[in-house]
């Protein structure tokens, strides 16, 4: 009898084992955008943390490391593919209870100049705290403090700065001194010098307090009388009662299927999601038969041609679906995408004036991927929008607050700063999340994970993710090369300009231009991917950054 409990002990054992996505992935891996975020990723999951773990902790330490963008001032997305599931926490900042529709208007009904993208006035209620804490009560098996302790290190006793930080850190000074915005910037940042070390105090005694108190740490207490104060003082709208009601949300994943793999993907309030499905599937509509060269004249046209239809549906349809109810399903439809993809011709650039939506009859942000070793997977897009967010450093608290409310439309028609315009799906309303680009995405097969991939670059994040799936799936490519491959980006408006990377072959250049496509060669995007390979992790951070990825 004893023996066949033991016998029946074993067999459960071996089951669980079996069928736990520990079976699938001996390795771990993480593409980061710096080494501190990453060394700590990688030491988290050795202790035996979880890929949110990890990523719960490196997002924490891009606070500190990586200014630009890391932050708990800011918001983010994060998708989740753990124990053979999807989630998606949505951190994403949310219009103070002051605003309104019209706040950046003028008594002519005119946009204001830069004040929804720098200053007091640019920011939403932050979301990453609540995010983190959100990610760690559903999916964290380590201690919380446990995950905080290597950012409160790095902000206490100091990290290295790294020469491209140093430069940009001394590049945006130099800029913002030209411009009439009240900032404070300088003031916590100019001593940030190349390979020096860099001490946060302020920042720490906040990080130390979410360390200490969790949520309360950073939405009550001390640090929101901080913030409140901060924001008082200088004529901003964010108060204690907004930072105490924000909330993050557990979101169903976007799930579509193209080319025999399931596409978990980000849902709005990203605006993401439902982009790349739609360019994948309208590509695979659209292109002439057989593969096409990888960035050949044709390739970058009809991609185009794609952002102009993708973009179109973007403005009209997608906000924050708590406050507008975005289409989803009707926008993803077969029938919609045929439609839509068959006035495409191979040879000839549409007019913009007639994509209109089809359903009537130095940006910043930053992401990392995380997979580990039982096979969960963490896609985290992360951002205070612009780099260094508003350029408003928290007073006492030692944080860069973002300027995301930039990112919903000020006024129909009116471009933001990433050219996007909107209309009444993404207007201004106390408490609504502004439309975001951020589009973290896994790709599964069998409900294994096969890539993890995201960018930063407000509107060009949805041309990476969908080249690099491109890149991985249809022309076979390694992390490194999918990373690195020369990009290209169209987006309605401006008319008939490709946005590109150096790299892209100048007869091809050459050819859209005769064709009637204006370039612009600016480089946008810091990709960081992970590709499973039957079971061969293969990890890669695009070489224009300071990344590091690791497969271990
Ligand atoms: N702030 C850039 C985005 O969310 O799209």
């Amino acid at each position: 009898m004893a023996n066949l409990v033991k016998y029946a002990a074993h067999l459960l054992i071996a089951t669980a084992i079996f069928f736990h996505p520990a079976s699938f992935a001996k390795q771990a891996a993480v593409a980061m955008p710096d080494s501190y975020s990453s060394d700590t990723a990688r030491a988290i999951l050795e202790q035996g943390g979880n890929a949110v773990d990890a990523a719960i902790a490196a997002q924490f330490v891009l606070a500190v490391t990586l200014p630009e963008a890391g932050n708990i001032g800011g918001g983010g997305f994060m998708l989740i593919q753990k124990d053979g599931k999807g989630d998606f926490i949505d951190y994403r900042e949310t219009a103070p209870t002051a605003a309104h529709r019209d706040m950046y208007l003028d008594d002519k009904g005119d946009v204001i100049d830069n004040m929804s993208v720098y200053g007091i006035h640019a920011s939403g209620v932050p979301g990453s705290v609540a995010g983190m804490w959100l990610a760690h009560q559903k999916h964290g098996s380590l201690e919380w403090k446990t995950l905080l302790e290597p950012a409160v290190k790095l902000a206490e006793q100091g990290f290295i700065v790294h020469p491209k930080l140093a430069a940009s850190i001394e590049r945006y000074i130099t800029r913002m001194a030209k411009k009439s915005v009240n900032i404070n910037f300088a003031d916590y940042f100019a001593d940030a010098k190349a390979n020096k070390v860099f001490k946060q105090p302020e920042l720490a005694a906040t990080l130390k307090r979410i360390r200490d108190q969790g949520k309360a740490g950073f939405y009550e207490g001390e640090t929101a009388k901080i913030i409140a104060t901060f924001m008082k003082q200088h004529g901003g709208i964010i108060t204690e009662q907004d930072l105490k009601a924000y909330q993050a949300k557990s979101r169903t994943p976007i799930k579509g299927n193209w080319r025999g793999y399931e596409v978990l993907t980000s849902p709005p309030p990203s605006s993401g999601g439902i982009a790349i499905l739609q360019w994948l599937k309208m590509y695979d509509l659209a292109k002439p038969k057989g593969t096409l060269e990888h960035n050949s004249t044709t390739y970058v046209h009809i991609l185009a041609e794609v952002g102009k239809r993708v973009f179109a549906d973007r403005a009209e349809y997608l906000g924050d679906p708590d406050f507008y109810e975005v289409p989803k399903t009707a926008l993803l439809a077969d029938d919609y995408l045929s439609n839509r993809a068959s006035t495409i011709r191979p040879d000839a650039i549409s007019t913009t004036e007639n994509i209109k939506p089809g359903l009537h009859e130095s940006e910043q942000t930053t992401h990392f991927s995380i997979l580990d070793k039982w096979g969960n997977a963490v896609a985290n897009t992360t951002t205070i929008n612009l780099s260094f967010g508003s350029g408003v450093v928290v007073s006492g608290a030692g944080f860069i607050l973002n300027d995301e409310m930039d990112d919903f439309s000020a006024k129909p028609g009116v471009m933001n700063v990433f050219g996007a315009i909107g209309g009444k799906a993404n207007e201004i309303q106390p408490h609504k999340r502004m439309l975001s680009s951020m589009t973290p995405t896994i790709l599964l097969q069998d409900n294994k994970v096969k890539m993890v991939t995201g960018s930063p670059g407000g509107t060009t994040i949805i041309s990476s993710v969908y080249e690099s799936i491109l890149n991985a799936v249809e022309f076979d490519m390694t992390a490194e090369q999918v990373v690195d491959s020369p990009r290209f980006h169209h987006q309605l408006w401006p008319k008939n300009v490709i946005r590109y990377h150096t790299g892209l072959e100048p007869k091809v250049v050459k050819a859209l231009e005769k064709m009637g496509y204006t370039l612009d060669e600016r480089h946008f995007g810091d990709m960081h991917v992970i590709i499973n390979k039957d079971g061969k992790l293969d990890a890669a951070s695009e070489a224009s950054g300071r990344g590091k990825a690791m497969v271990f």
